[in-house]
Parts: structure tokens; sequence; C-alpha cells
């Protein structure tokens, strides 16, 4: 029995589906926990380019099981989508591809209030307006429509009338929208119990089953560490824990069911949407991360901020989620570089700081060191060996500045661009 979770540790599009894909050979089941289309993941296999924002991207190994997890929030149009497109490439899904019946629904009205609430902001957050806050807000006040409900039509539908008669008035009256109705509602979920009523099922005693009868279970985080709701920089952060907790919640298995967390951390730093970001290089140097490593969202197409590795957010996110190991991802990204910044601790007002102040990161200055950079060209490297001293030497500084082994190294978005540190 086996479980690997692999979580993003910076702030989300680490290369965590690229990783994801890598992985899953070993796996028979690869599960979402949280988060919904927000995400953005994209897998490069055989030079064609695949985009998931709800499907595990795992999907495209034939034979593996693909879960949406409980803790999710999906899109019942978005997933139908997603998924016949995939159906449309040649990938098999319906056949093992499992849907929560908790797994909560975004509705119009989310969406819509998603956007209302940012065009209201004085201060934006730059949310994905895929309604993820607003779905998950209606999770806790118990208002939620859950992919489950669909099957009992009459209760289903008084559900979505209680629903309604809480959010209307306030796309009336505070928003000056129009109300929805229950029809158009009712639509789509009709309609999704035709087309994905045989995937939806109690995945939390199916993950249980499984790995009772020795399968290896994969968890896909999406999102990153610092975007969780708890341990992020909040306000600017997703509604969601892509943490270790969220994936114990977003799953229903328990923390003795976990082997290893790997964290997946860029070999700089991105962030896409509002709020801090210390190493943030705002001047020639992060625009040429950002070309270099075609930083543009994969959800909303923005650019991404970028700057340097940063080792306070690293060694958070080590703490929080228990990282075993870390795969470095775009390490060919940085080639061409004079010199590659790190910053190796924070300060306020000229005072050196201890830990990661998730509350605070707006006040702090990164402390920086300069390592050497290279100019060969590393995308066919297949091993550490092969890299070039100044690159081997950048992956032993973060190992030890982080306090996390680095046993995989990605220098480009193919699968193949991929290897072990140690020979497997
Ligand atoms: P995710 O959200 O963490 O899955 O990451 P995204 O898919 O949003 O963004 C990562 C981007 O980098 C994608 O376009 C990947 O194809 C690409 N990518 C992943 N790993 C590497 C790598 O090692 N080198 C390069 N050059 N690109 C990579
Ligand atoms: P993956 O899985 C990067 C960011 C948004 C915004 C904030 C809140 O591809 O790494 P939300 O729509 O979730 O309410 O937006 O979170 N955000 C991401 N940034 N990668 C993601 O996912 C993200 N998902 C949400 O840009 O700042
Ligand atoms: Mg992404």
């Amino acid at each position: 029995m086996s479980c690997m979770v692999a979580i993003g540790t910076q702030w989300g599009d680490e290369g965590k589906a690229k990783m994801i894909d890598f992985l899953a050979k070993d796996a028979d089941v690869v599960v979402r926990y949280q988060g919904g289309a927000n995400a953005g993941h994209t897998v490069v296999v055989g030079g064609e380019k695949h985009i998931f924002h709800l499907v595990p991207s795992g999907i495209l190994h034939g034979e593996k099981v693909c879960v949406v997890g409980n803790g999710l929030v999906i899109d019942p149009v978005q997933l139908l989508n997603e998924i016949e497109q995939l159906e449309g490439e040649g990938i098999d899904v319906r056949d093992r591809f499992v849907v929560s019946d908790c797994v909560h629904l975004i509705l119009p009205y989310h969406k819509e209030l998603d956007a209302a609430m940012e065009d209201l902001r004085q201060k934006k957050i730059g949310t994905t307006h895929r309604g993820i806050g607003p779905c998950y807000a209606d999770k806790c006040l118990r208002i939620g429509i859950r992919a489950g409900d669909v099957f009992d039509r009459d209760t289903l539908r008084e559900k979505v009338e209680h629903a309604l008669a809480v959010k209307n008035p306030m796309f009336e009256k505070l928003y000056s929208r129009r109300a929805f109705t229950v029809d158009e509602i009712m639509l789509i979920l009709d309609d999704f119990r035709e087309k994905a009523g045989d995937m939806i099922k109690d995945s939390q005693t199916l993950l249980h089953d499984y790995l009772e009868d020795g399968k290896n279970v994969l968890l896909e985080g999406a999102q990153g560490f610092a975007l969780d709701i708890d341990h992020g920089t909040y306000p600017f952060v997703t509604s969601s824990n892509p943490t270790i907790g969220g994936a114990l919640l977003g799953t229903g298995l328990n923390t003795l069911n976990i082997n290893e967390v790997i964290g997946i951390t860029k070999a700089y730093v991105t962030r896409v949407g509002e709020g801090p970001f210390p190493t943030e290089d705002t001047c020639d140097e992060g625009d040429r991360l950002r070309v270099n490593g075609k930083e543009f969202g994969s959800t909303t197409g923005r650019p991404r901020r970028c700057g340097w590795f940063d080792v306070e957010l690293i060694r958070q996110a080590r703490r929080v989620n228990g990282l075993s190991s870390m795969a470095l991802t775009k390490l060919d990204v940085l080639t061409g570089f004079k010199k590659i910044k790190v910053a190796v601790g924070y300060e306020i007002a000229g005072k050196r700081i201890n830990g990661f102040p998730s509350a605070r990161l707006d006040e702090v200055s990164p402390i920086y060191e300069e390592f050497d950079g290279w100019d060969e060209d590393i995308s066919k490297c297949t091993s550490i060996e092969s890299l070039p001293a100044a690159a081997k030497n950048y992956i032993s500084a973060l190992e030890k500045l982080t306090g996390v082994p680095i046993t995989i190294v990605s220098v480009g978005p193919g699968r193949e661009a991929t290897f072990y540190r140690d020979a497997r």
C-alpha cells in the first residue's frame, strides 16, 4: 500500500502537472483533492500539449483510474467539456473516471458572484473568475449543491430553490444584476446527471478500498503552499487548502495512509494575481524569466509575475507539509543567466527575521546571495552528472538551504525531460 502526495510549494504553476504525469507511471490511481478549474495544469507528451483544469493530470496514462476527490469545487459544464475534449483526442476517460458524490458544484451564480465581488473590491485579489471562493463559501454556509444531489430530482430542486432564495436578492439589490431562475440551474444539473451520473461515486470508501487492495495512489495538489487559505498570504490566496491538511480532508484518507509528500518547486518563483511577492523582479531579469519560462497563465493567459528562488518560502512549505523530498522544475529556464539570485532570508526594517511571516509578507525585504550561472543547453540532460558544475552547485545549495532533498529534476516541458537524482 502506498500513497504519495504532490504539493506545489510556491504560488502555483510550479510544474505540478508535468511531475504528476511523470510520477503517475508508478501509480494506479491519481486523485485531485482541492481547488477547481482555477488550476491550469499543462502536460506535454510527444510534443503535444494538454491543459487540464479539473481532470487529474494522470489521465494520459491509459490504464490509470482518475478521481475528482470530495474536496474540490467543480463546474459541471467545464468538466463535461474537458472529458469530451479528451475523448475527441482518442483518450478513453469514462470507464476509469470517478467524481466524488460529495464534491461541490460551481453554478453560474458562483462565477457571477466571483466577478461581482472582484469589481467591488478596492484591493483586488485577481481571482480566476471561476467561482471558486463563492462555491466554497456556500459549502461552509451549507447551501451548496453536491454531485450526489443530482440523483434525487425533487430534493435537488428544493436545494436549488433555497440557494437562489439566498443569492438572488444579493444579485438584484446589492449588485444590480439579474436574478437566476431555478429552471436554468436545473437544466445544467439534469444534463450533468445524464452525461456524468455513472461516474459519480462514494470516492472516500473507494480510495480506502484501493489502498487496502495494495494499489498505489497519487494525490495531485493544485495551486501551491503560499496560496493556501490558512497558511498563505491571506487575503491574496485561493479559497482552499492546497497543503497537506487539504489532501486529507479532500480525499478522506488519514495520516497513516500517506507514505511520501513531495514538494513541486520551480527553480525560481512566479505568481499570478495580486499579493506580496518578496523576491519579485520587476526589471529586465524578471522579464527574461517570463520569456524564457513562457510564464503566462494556462487558465487566464495573464503574464505571471517572476522572481528569484525564496528559501524561507520553501522552508515554511517544508514545515507545514512535512515534505520528504522535492522535484525541482524549470531548471533549464535559468540557462544563460550570469548570476542567479537566491533569497536566503528576510529582514524587516534592517533586522533579520526568522521564518515566513505570512501575515506580514509585504513588509519583508529579501537578503540575496548570488550563485554562478551556466551557458550550456541543459534541456537534453538525463542525469545529474551530465549537468554543468554550476547547475549541480545550484541544486546542492538549494537542498542545503531549504533542508529538503531534491530527488527529481526537470529540464524541459516534455515528459522525457525529467530525471531522478539517483539512478533507479
Ligand atoms: P502547474 O499548474 O503547477 O501544473 O504548472 P503549469 O502547467 O500551470 O505551468 C508550468 C509550465 O511550465 C507549463 O507550461 C509546463 O509545460 C512548463 N514546464 C514544466 N516543467 C518544465 C521544465 O522543467 N522546463 C520548462 N522549460 N518548462 C516546464
Ligand atoms: P495551479 O494549480 C496560480 C490564484 C489566482 C488569484 C488567487 C485566487 O495551476 O497552480 P481563485 O480563482 O482561486 O479564487 O484566485 O489564486 N490562483 C492560482 N495561481 N496557479 C493556480 O493553480 C492558481 N489558482 C488560483 O491567480 O491570485
Ligand atoms: Mg498552473
